[in-house]
C-alpha cells in the first residue's frame, strides 16, 4: 500500500473541515436527511429573492428539479452581492501574455458586467433563454460576457478557441445561437494569434440563426469585417453602468458546454442555475479551503468545464480573487507559474497532470527560484496523475507543506465529486480518495452489485446531486441513454460516469480511466468516433479505428489503425500529414494523430463490430487476453501485432 500523507494542519486556519470527524459527521447528516441537508446548504449559501418550495423533485427522474420555484440570480451571487458588501476587494487579477496585470474590483466587475449585459440586450436584442456562443481568448471581456448572460438569463455556450471553424459551426447550429461573441485574437508566447477568421469561415453556411457577431479588439491585427459584425469597444462606452437584477428560476438553464461522447456528435451538456452555483461555491471552500481574502489560480481555459467552474463561477461565488491568465505556463520560461505565485501571493494553484508533467520535465528546479510560500493547496484534474509527477508537485512545488487535491469530476457533474478535502483528508499519490459529502459515489457492476475491493468496476453516482447535468441540449432521449442506460441498482437506473475505478479497504477511490470510446488527451476528452468520422473524408481510407496510446506528457496520444482502399496508394507519412490536415480543419489541433499504422484489416466480430479493446492492448504492448474466437478473422490480431512491433 502506498504511503499516506496527512494534511499539514498548521497551514489551515478555521477550515470548514478541521478533521475527518467533521467530514464524517456531514456525510452522516446527508445519510440521515439527504434533501434537508441540501436545502440547508442552499438557504445558507444563496440569496433567494423567493424561497424554494421543494428541495428535490424526483418525480420525473432522471429529469430532476432542485430548489423548485426558488428565484435567484447567478450573477448576483458572483458579483453584485460582493460589490455591495466588499466592493473594493479584487475579483479578477488578469495577467496578460506579456506579464501586464489588470486588477478588477468587485465594484468594477459589477459595472462591466452590467454594461456588457446592456450591450447584449440593447444592441443585439438578447433576451432570457437566447443562446450566445462565446469563441473567446482568456481575456476579461470573456468573463464579462459569461456573467452578462447569467444576469440576463441568456444561455452561454463557450466553444474552446482551439476548435476549428467547422467544430464551431456545428455547435452554433446545434445551439441555434443568436449572438456570437469573439475577439480578433489574442497573444500567445509573445505573438498574436487569430480567432475571428474561424468565425468568418463558420458563418459562411448554416448559421442563419446568428444575427450578430460582436468582436472584441484584443491584438488589433487586421481582420475582415462582415455585415453582421460590430465592435465591442465601439458600443460599450455608451452603455449604462446600472442594471436591475432580474430574478431567475432555480431551474432556468445557465449554460451549455459541448463535450465528446462515444458517438460522432458532441453533446451539449446543459447546466441550470441554482444547483450549479451552489456546488461551485461549496467545493471552493470545502476542497480548496478557499476564502474571500485568498488569491486562487486555475490554469484551465474558460472553454472547458474546469474554466467555467473554477476560474469564473466558483471563485466569484466564493468572493475570492481569481487569476485569469492569457498566456501559457512555459513562456517566457518554465518558471512562469512560480513567478506568478510569488508575485501575486497565490494560495491555491489548480492545474492538469499534463501541465505538471511538462513543467517537471522542462523546469524541475524552477520552483526553487521563487518564493512560493503563499501556497496552501495544489490541485490536479482531468486525468490520473502518475507517481513521479505527483512527487515533484508535492515535494518541490508544495515543499511537502501543501495538500494535493486530486479532484475527479466531469463536464456533466458541474463540480468536484471524488476528491480530498485539503484541510482534513489524508492523501495518497494518484488517488482521488473519497466522495465529497452529499455525493453518493459507488463502484459497481452493471447489475448494481458492489465491485470487490481492489477490482475495477464502474464509477456511478447513485443519488441525484444539485450540479448534475440536466439534459443534453435538444436530445432528452440521448441524455437518458448516455448516462442512465448502463448501470442499475435494484432495477433503478443510476448515473454512470463512463469511468472505471477501484476502491481499497479504506474506501479510497482510484480512477482507472474511461471505459468507453473516449480518449483523454492532455486532460481533454475526445471521442474516437468523432475522429473516425473526420478520417472518412480522406479518399485513401477504407476503414479506421482510433485508440488512445500512453503518452509521456499528454497522458494519452491519439493512434489510428488505417485500412487503405488501395494498398500502397500512399505512404504512411503522407497519409498522416493528410489526415492531420483534415482533423485540424474538422475538429481542431487537439484531435491531431500522434501516430498511425496502415493495416490490411481491423479485428471485427462477425457482425462487423470493431474490437477496439484488442487494439488498445496492442498499442500498449499488453498481452491479448480477450477472447478472439468471435472475430471474423482471428489471424488479423497476430498480423497487426507484428506490424506494431
Ligand atoms: O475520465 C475522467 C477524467 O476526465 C473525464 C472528464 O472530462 P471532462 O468532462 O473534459 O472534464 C475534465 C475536467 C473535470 C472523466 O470522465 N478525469 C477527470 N478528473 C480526473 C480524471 N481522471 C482521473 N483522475 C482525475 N482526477
Amino acid at each position: 500500500m502506498s504511503k499516506m500523507y496527512e494534511p499539514n494542519k498548521g497551514i489551515f486556519q478555521n477550515p470548514v473541515f478541521k478533521d475527518m470527524d467533521d467530514y464524517k459527521s456531514l456525510v452522516k447528516k446527508f445519510d440521515d436527511d439527504y434533501a434537508d441537508t441540501w436545502g440547508e446548504l442552499a438557504r445558507d449559501n444563496i440569496t433567494w429573492q423567493k424561497p424554494f418550495t421543494d428541495v428535490l423533485d424526483e418525480s420525473k427522474a432522471p429529469f430532476n428539479k432542485w430548489f423548485k420555484d426558488g428565484k435567484m440570480n447567478v450573477a448576483y451571487e458572483c458579483v453584485d452581492k460582493h460589490a455591495k458588501e466588499r466592493g473594493d476587494s479584487i475579483a479578477i487579477l488578469f495577467e496578460a501574455d506579456d506579464g501586464t496585470n489588470i486588477k478588477i474590483s468587485y465594484k468594477q466587475l459589477a459595472i462591466n458586467v452590467n454594461k456588457t449585459a446592456n450591450l447584449f440586450m440593447g444592441e443585439y436584442d438578447i433576451k432570457k433563454g437566447d443562446r450566445v456562443v462565446l469563441y473567446m481568448p482568456m481575456i476579461l471581456e470573456a468573463i464579462y460576457s459569461m456573467l452578462a448572460c447569467a444576469k440576463i438569463g441568456a444561455i452561454h455556450s463557450i466553444v474552446f478557441g482551439g476548435f476549428s471553424s467547422q467544430a464551431l459551426r456545428d455547435r452554433i447550429i446545434d445551439a441555434k445561437a443568436r449572438l456570437v461573441v469573439t475577439a480578433d485574437g489574442a497573444y500567445r508566447k509573445g505573438k498574436p494569434y487569430m480567432l475571428k477568421p474561424a468565425v468568418d469561415e463558420a458563418m459562411k453556411s448554416g448559421c442563419e440563426t446568428v444575427q450578430n457577431v460582436c468582436v472584441v479588439r484584443r491584438n488589433f491585427e487586421t481582420i475582415q469585417t462582415e455585415p453582421k459584425d460590430s465592435f465591442y469597444d465601439e458600443h460599450i462606452q455608451k452603455q449604462s453602468e446600472k442594471l436591475e437584477t432580474v430574478w431567475h428560476d432555480s431551474e432556468d438553464p445557465l449554460f451549455l458546454l459541448y463535450t465528446s461522447g462515444s458517438t460522432g456528435q458532441p453533446k451539449g451538456v446543459q447546466h441550470n442555475m441554482a444547483g450549479y452555483i451552489l456546488w461551485a461555491k461549496l467545493t471552493m471552500g470545502w476542497v480548496f479551503d478557499n476564502r474571500p481574502e485568498d488569491t486562487f489560480w486555475c490554469t484551465a481555459d474558460i472553454g472547458w468545464i474546469t474554466g467555467h467552474t473554477y476560474i469564473v463561477y466558483g471563485p466569484l461565488a466564493n468572493g475570492t480573487t481569481t487569476v485569469v491568465f492569457e498566456g501559457v505556463p512555459t513562456y517566457p520560461d518554465a518558471g512562469r507559474c512560480w513567478k506568478m505565485v510569488e508575485q501575486h501571493g497565490i494560495n491555491q494553484f489548480y492545474t492538469a497532470p499534463t501541465a505538471i508533467r511538462m513543467l517537471h520535465k522542462t523546469g524541475q528546479d524552477e520552483p526553487k527560484k521563487y518564493d512560493t510560500s503563499s501556497l496552501r493547496v495544489l490541485g490536479t484534474v482531468g486525468e490520473p496523475i502518475d507517481p513521479p509527477a505527483w512527487k515533484w508537485y508535492y515535494e518541490v512545488v508544495g515543499q511537502s507543506r501543501c495538500s494535493i487535491v486530486d479532484t475527479w469530476w466531469q463536464t456533466e457533474t458541474g463540480g468536484h465529486m471524488v476528491s480530498p478535502i485539503a484541510s482534513c483528508t489524508p492523501i495518497k499519490p494518484g488517488c482521488a480518495t473519497l466522495a465529497l459529502p452529499g455525493i453518493s459515489a459507488q463502484i459497481i457492476e452493471t447489475d448494481g452489485e458492489p465491485t470487490p475491493i481492489g477490482e475495477k468496476g464502474y464509477l456511478c453516482i447513485t443519488k441525484p446531486w444539485p450540479s448534475q447535468i440536466r439534459t443534453i441540449w435538444g436530445d432528452d432521449k440521448r441524455f437518458v441513454k448516455a448516462y442512465f442506460g448502463d448501470c442499475k441498482i435494484h432495477g433503478k437506473p443510476v448515473y454512470f460516469s463512463g469511468d472505471g475505478a477501484m476502491i481499497d479497504e479504506s474506501g479510497y477511490i482510484t480512477i482507472t480511466g474511461r471505459t468507453d470510446d473516449v480518449i483523454n488527451v492532455s486532460g481533454h476528452r475526445i471521442g474516437t468516433a468523432e475522429i473516425e468520422a473526420s478520417i472518412k473524408y480522406s479518399g485513401h481510407v477504407a476503414a479506421s479505428a482510433v485508440v488512445g496510446k500512453p503518452h509521456e506528457i499528454k497522458g494519452e496520444g491519439i493512434f489510428a489503425f488505417i485500412v487503405l482502399k488501395d494498398e500502397g496508394s500512399i505512404s504512411k507519412d503522407d497519409l498522416k500529414l493528410e489526415l492531420n490536415k483534415i482533423l485540424k480543419a474538422d475538429i481542431g489541433a487537439i484531435a491531431l494523430l500522434d501516430d498511425i499504422i496502415i493495416v490490411p484489416d481491423l479485428p471485427k466480430t462477425r457482425s462487423g463490430k470493431i474490437m477496439r479493446r484488442i487494439l488498445r492492448s496492442i498499442v500498449k504492448g499488453e498481452a491479448i487476453t480477450q477472447d478472439t474466437s468471435t472475430l471474423e478473422d482471428a489471424n488479423i490480431v497476430g498480423i497487426i501485432e507484428n506490424l506494431c512491433k
